[in-house]
C-alpha cells in the first residue's frame, strides 16, 4: 500500500469505555452512567467501572501503543471530569489527568487528537433538559473554552463532537443510547443544538487565536436501495438526507435539507429550536471533517416504520458479532462523495474497525484473522479513494484496545489489544502486528 508521507495512522478511543473510576477526584455523574445503574438498558448490567482502567493504567497503555509505531491517538475528554455538574469552575484534577495523557503522548511521539464530547453529558445537564435544550449550548462553550485553556498548549488538533447523529437521535428518538429518551421532536432539537455547540466552540476556538486545528466526527453511511423500485429508490434517499445531509449541509452550507425537514415538519409541527443567525454559528468553517464508518445500509421502503418509512434488509455479505455487513468498497464511495458535498475539506477517518468474537487461549498473541481482514480491506478502501482525488490525510483503528461498547457492555471486542477484563492484562491482538508492520513499511516509505 502506498500513503502520503505525512498520513497519519492511529488507533481512537473514548473517555467512557475505557478509562473506569468513574468517581475518582471528583468527577461528577454522566449520562452514561445513570443509564447503565437503569436496569435493563444496558447487556449484563454492566457499567463504564471498571472498562479498561485505563484511569490508572494509561502509562502501560501510551507505552503499548508507541510499541505499535501509533503516530497518532485520539480520545476523548470526559466533561463530568472538568466540570462534575456541568457548570463552574474547571476541576483542576480532571484537567491535569489529560495533561499528562497529553504530555506522556508527545514524550513517545505520538500526536494528540482530542475530542470534547463523546456521549458523556453531565447528568446535572441532563436533569435540566440535555441536548434537547438550547442553555446546553452555553453550556458546552464555557467547557470548550476551559479544555482549551487548559490544554491547548498540549494539544493542536480538536474534535468538538463526536457523532452527533448517534448523541441525538439514538440518545433521544430511539433511546438506545443515554439518556435513553424517546421522542423524535425532543432528538431534531438536540441535533441543532449540538451542531450549534459545535459552531460556538469552533468560534470560541478561534477567538483565542492559539495555533492548531479544529473539525467535528460524523458517523456517515452509504444508503442503498434493495431494488430500482422508485419507492425503495425514495427510502434510500430519505435515509441518506436524515442521517448524512442533516449534518453536513448545515456544517458547510448553513441549511438543513428541505425535504427533511418538510417530513419532520408534517410529522411532529414547526422545528422551533432554529432561530436567526444560528445558522451562520453551526456552519463556522472548519479545518477537516472526522469519518466514522463502520457499514452501508440496504433499504427499502416499509410504511409501517415511521417517520423515515424505511426498514434495512439483510445482504449476502460476511458481517460482524454486532451483525454489521462488512462492505468496504462502501467506504471509497463514501470518500469520493464527500468531495463533492464538502469540497476543499481534508478528511481524517477517525474510526473504522470491527467487532468479532476473540479468544485469549493462553497464548502470547490472541489470534483474529476476520479483524485483519477487516481492517486491511478498508485501509485498500482509503487508498483507492486517494488515488482517485479524495483528500484523506489519516485513519484511526476503532478501537485501540477492547472496552466498554455502549448499550452491549463488554460484550463486544473491538480492539487491537486484548483486554482481559477480570486481570486487566492486554494481550495484542494479530490485527495489532499486522498494523504495526504496515505503519512501519510505510514510514520506511516501501508501501
Ligand atoms: C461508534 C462510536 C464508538 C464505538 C464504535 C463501535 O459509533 O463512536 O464509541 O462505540 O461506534
Amino acid at each position: 500500500m502506498n500513503f502520503p508521507p505525512d498520513f497519519v495512522f492511529g488507533a481512537a478511543t473514548a473517555a467512557y469505555q475505557i478509562e473506569g473510576s468513574t468517581t475518582a477526584d471528583g468527577r461528577g455523574e454522566s449520562i452514561w452512567d445513570r443509564f447503565c445503574s437503569t436496569p435493563g438498558k444496558v447487556e449484563n448490567g454492566d457499567t463504564g467501572d471498571p472498562a479498561c482502567e485505563h484511569y490508572v493504567r494509561w502509562r502501560e497503555d501510551l507505552d503499548l501503543m508507541r510499541s505499535l509505531g501509533l503516530g497518532g491517538y485520539r480520545f476523548s475528554i470526559a466533561w463530568p471530569r472538568i466540570q462534575p455538574d456541568g457548570r463552574g469552575p474547571a476541576n483542576q484534577k480532571g484537567l491535569d489527568f489529560y495533561r499528562g495523557l497529553a504530555e506522556g503522548l508527545l514524550e513517545r511521539g505520538i500526536t494528540p487528537l482530542a475530542t470534547l464530547y463523546h456521549w458523556d453529558l453531565p447528568q446535572a445537564l441532563e436533569d435540566s433538559g440535555g441536548w434537547a435544550s438550547r442553555d446546553v449550548v452555553a453550556r458546552f462553550v464555557d467547557y470548550a473554552g476551559l479544555v482549551f485553556d487548559g490544554l491547548g498548549d498540549l494539544v493542536q488538533d480538536w474534535i468538538t463532537h463526536n457523532e452527533p447523529w448517534v448523541t441525538s437521535f439514538l440518545g433521544y428518538a430511539h433511546g438506545t443510547k443515554a439518556p435513553g429518551t424517546k421522542s423524535w421532536p425532543a432528538a431534531i432539537a438536540a441535533s441543532h443544538h449540538t451542531l450549534l455547540a459545535h459552531g460556538a466552540a469552533v468560534r470560541a476556538f478561534r477567538d483565542r487565536g492559539r495555533p492548531g486545528r479544529i473539525g467535528i466526527t460524523l458517523d456517515l453511511t452509504i444508503a442503498e436501495p434493495s431494488t430500482d423500485a422508485p419507492e425503495d429508490r425514495a427510502a434510500a434517499e430519505r435515509l441518506h438526507q436524515h442521517h448524512n445531509s442533516w449534518f453536513i449541509e448545515p456544517v458547510f452550507r448553513g441549511s438543513y435539507p428541505q425535504d427533511i425537514v418538510a417530513l419532520y415538519e408534517q410529522r411532529f409541527g414547526p422545528i422551533d429550536a432554529v432561530r436567526d443567525g444560528d445558522l451562520e454559528l453551526v456552519s463556522e468553517p472548519i479545518d477537516f471533517l472526522g469519518v466514522n464508518f463502520y457499514r452501508p445500509n440496504l433499504v427499502a421502503a416499509d410504511p409501517t416504520q415511521p417517520p423515515l418509512d424505511f426498514r434495512e434488509v439483510e445482504r449476502a455479505v460476511p458481517r460482524t458479532s454486532l451483525d454489521w455487513p462488512i462492505v468496504p468498497s462502501a467506504l471509497t464511495e463514501l470518500l469520493l462523495q464527500l468531495r463533492h458535498d464538502c469540497p476543499d475539506t481534508p478528511l481524517v477517518i477517525t474510526e473504522n474497525g470491527a467487532a468479532f468474537a476473540d479468544d485469549l487461549d493462553g497464548g502470547d498473541v490472541v489470534e483474529d484473522p476476520e479483524r485483519r481482514a477487516y481492517l486491511q480491506e478498508h485501509i485498500e478502501a482509503v487508498e483507492r479513494a486517494i488515488a482517485q482525488g479524495a483528500d484523506v490525510r489519516g485513519y484511526y483503528a476503532w478501537s485501540f484496545m477492547d472496552n466498554f461498547e455502549w448499550e452491549h457492555g463488554y460484550s463486544q471486542r473491538f480492539g487491537l489489544v486484548y483486554v482481559d477484563y477480570p486481570s486487566q492484562r492486554r494481550v495484542l491482538k494479530r490485527s495489532a502486528l499486522w498494523y504495526r508492520d504496515l505503519i512501519a513499511r510505510q514510514s520506511e516509505g516501501k508501501g
